[in-house]
């Protein structure tokens, strides 16, 4: 284990200087590409991504590093997190010996895996991620984990500063509907950031909704859209599944789809979401297509969030 890991906003000292600096990337990327020269990022996954893979991947290649990814379970041996266990079972590999000889090729360690949806405790104890932090003997960067996604809502808070020059807009984290359970983590997390920048920022989700206190703090929730879209800057759309009744959806409330005349409430708010989405279930085709949607651009500067962060830990500076 190493004191260089990027797991969550509570490893960065100042938020909104950190947006600044992949901002600052985004305007000159290969600025560090000796940076990196003979180092390795290994990318694990345990579960599907498009956007993290790739932006995390070409971060480290902007800086001159070689990067390896590593589909856990699929390229390789299924792994076994539970100490102390009899592995008479499909685990063929502990994570004891696994972090560790990952370690032994990589520089850093870039890990994903998503909660179970099913024992709440687990999840948010964040198990397997802290499992490999305390096996690994390389910083480990959080690629999306059980209870947050930090990569992500960095890129959300420099897409935020990129796109308005107010000094305090007002951001809105709104629950949208889903055909399935999703993970609490990305709204978790865009709230914990939002918490520590400067912002006006409020949720608006449905009864039964509500996220851990943990992540939104003093944040005022409202259950319903319109008035916590009233004078919005930024709509971020997210689904999550309910965290009170743990991984359950509790009904498909199809109002809370973003549509032109929700948005028509707001500030001529830009739209925001992690990708990937859902058309006409979380957002009509008429806001996704429309001038105000940012996601694009928005999922361009996951490259440069990354690129940040690998670069800090590089410079031994998380
Ligand atoms: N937003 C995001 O993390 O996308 P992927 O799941 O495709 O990586």
């Amino acid at each position: 284990m190493t004191d260089f890991n990027f797991i969550s906003a509570d490893d960065v000292d100042d938020v909104e200087k950190l947006a600044q600096e992949v901002l600052e990337i985004k305007k000159d990327p290969f600025r560090w590409k000796y940076l990196g020269q003979n180092k390795t990022l290994v990318l694990v996954f345990l579960n599907s991504s498009l956007r993290t893979r790739l932006s995390t991947q070409k971060a480290a290649l902007n800086l001159g590093m070689n990067a390896i990814v590593l589909n856990l379970g699929q390229d390789s041996w299924n792994m076994e997190f539970a100490d102390g266990v009899i592995m008479k079972g499909n685990t063929a590999e502990h994570i004891k010996e696994g972090a560790a000889v990952i370690s032994e090729y990589a520089d850093i360690i870039a890990l994903r895996s998503f909660p179970s949806l099913t024992d709440r405790t687990k999840d948010y104890q964040e198990f397997i991620l802290n499992q490999f932090v305390k096996y690994s003997s390389v910083p480990v960067v959080n690629m999306e984990s059980a209870t947050v996604h930090p990569l992500q809502s960095l890129t959300d808070l420099a897409t935020i500063r990129e796109f308005t020059q107010k000094k305090r807009p007002k951001v809105v984290l709104t629950w949208v509907p889903h055909i399935k359970p999703l993970p609490q983590c990305v709204s978790n997390s865009f709230a914990q950031w939002m918490n520590r920048a400067d912002v006006e920022f409020v949720i608006a989700n449905p009864e039964g909704y509500n996220l851990s206190k943990e992540f939104t703090g003093d944040a005022q929730v409202f259950h319903t859209q319109r008035e916590a879209f009233k004078n919005a800057d930024f709509i971020y759309a997210k689904n999550w599944s309910s965290y009170e009744d743990y991984g359950k959806v509790l009904k498909e409330d199809f109002s809370w789809l973003v549509t032109p005349g929700k948005m028509a409430l707001t500030n001529q708010a830009k739209f925001m979401h992690c990708l990937p989405v859902r058309r006409n279930v979380v957002v009509a085709d008429e806001v996704l297509d429309s001038d105000s949607s940012i996601v694009i651009r928005q999922a361009g500067n996951r490259e440069w969030a990354a690129q940040a962060v690998i670069r800090r830990i590089l410079e031994k500076r998380v």
